[in-house]
């Protein structure tokens, strides 16, 4: 068995990101981008908030993969290169690999440090399948990089599962999904197997993002501890307090982190007063229903797609050839 290659691409730049948060967090309507919830501990409160009652995506999505594996298998190659968007522990894709005889895997994700270990145990699951690992933050647009040595000749299936793409505006998931279009290369057979979470009741979708339990409230406000860390700003969690509201205009459910009172916010250089009342609106999840879903990924160049959802047409996985 050999080790995967690892290629790490991505080097944090303390100045840009400041830079970038502090914008936001200047703007009329003060605004952070969801990448920031993903600190150490935010990620750990993410795979919580997988478990919560009221928060189904991960289900419903295992549930598709499953339960519509054999009509799945029909229509992607065999043979290809899998390359895993926001691989994390490579879980996800490692129960696909084997069931569409995969012959290369690419596990993608912003720090190689998240996959070593995971992409190591899946070398011990498919000791013949030939892994690396990429470290590269692809939220701006996928571009693979020259190292992968790719073969142009190979189909690739690219795979983002988990509704992600609903933490994108449709304008930045159009954007978004024409990289990925870009990035399925040449070779007849690829495209992306994507997953979405399906517009539902506002209740539901409301509860789904402000749980009983306070998981992701708590997930909410750590980003104010995050944003401490990175910007050296002097947020006081008692301040805050998280809430969601679904959106219908947009179709989509907005998580906001609100002023509890006037507070000002101090940070190296600059400050900003917070109203009572006022919010940081700090993550979008966008709901899609099939048919729109189905357009955008036309638009963003993909041909042909087919969908398979659960019964009761909650979550949907689909298949976009390129
Ligand atoms: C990662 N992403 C798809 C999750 C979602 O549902 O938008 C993030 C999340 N935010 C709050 N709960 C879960």
């Amino acid at each position: 068995m050999t080790t995967p290659p690892f290629f790490q691409l991505y080097q944090h730049n303390a100045a840009a990101v400041a830079q970038e948060l502090l914008a936001g967090l200047s703007a009329p309507q003060a605004q952070t981008s969801p990448k920031y919830l993903y600190d150490a501990l935010g990620s750990r409160l993410f795979e919580a908030i997988t478990e919560l009652p009221e928060y189904d995506l991960a289900r419903n999505e295992a549930q598709v993969l499953s339960e519509h594996a054999q009509d799945m298998a029909a229509h992607l190659p065999a043979g290809a290169c899998w390359i895993d968007l926001g691989a994390g522990n490579c879980e996800k894709a490692a129960r696909l690999l084997g069931r569409f005889a995969a012959a290369r895997y690419v596990a993608v994700d912003i720090s190689v440090d998240f996959l070593r270990e995971a992409l190591e145990g899946l070398q011990r699951r498919f000791p013949a399948l030939p892994s690396a690992g990429v470290g590269v933050d692809f939220s701006a647009g996928l571009v693979l990089p020259d190292e992968l040595a790719l073969d142009p000749a190979m189909p690739r299936v690219l795979f983002y599962p988990g509704s992600s793409i609903g933490n994108f505006t449709p304008e930045q998931a159009l954007g978004f999904l024409g990289s990925l279009h870009k990035a399925c290369g040449t070779a007849a057979g690829s495209g992306l197997l994507i997953g979405v979470d399906l517009l539902k009741d506002a209740a539901e979708l409301e509860a789904a993002y402000d749980d009983a339990l306070g998981v992701t409230a708590a997930f909410d406000l750590n980003l104010l501890l995050h944003i401490n860390r990175l910007v050296g700003s002097d947020f006081a969690l008692g301040d805050w307090r998280h809430f969601s509201r679904f959106n219908a205009q947009q179709s989509r459910v907005e998580m906001h982190l609100q002023a509890k009172r006037a507070v000002t916010v101090r940070w190296p250089g600059g400050e900003r007063h917070f109203a009572a009342g006022q919010t940081i609106h700090t993550e979008n999840a966008c709901k899609w229903t099939v048919s729109g879903f189905e357009a955008l990924l036309r638009a963003a160049g993909f041909t042909a797609t087919r969908v398979w959802t659960d019964k009761a047409q909650r979550f949907a996985v689909c298949w976009a050839s390129a």
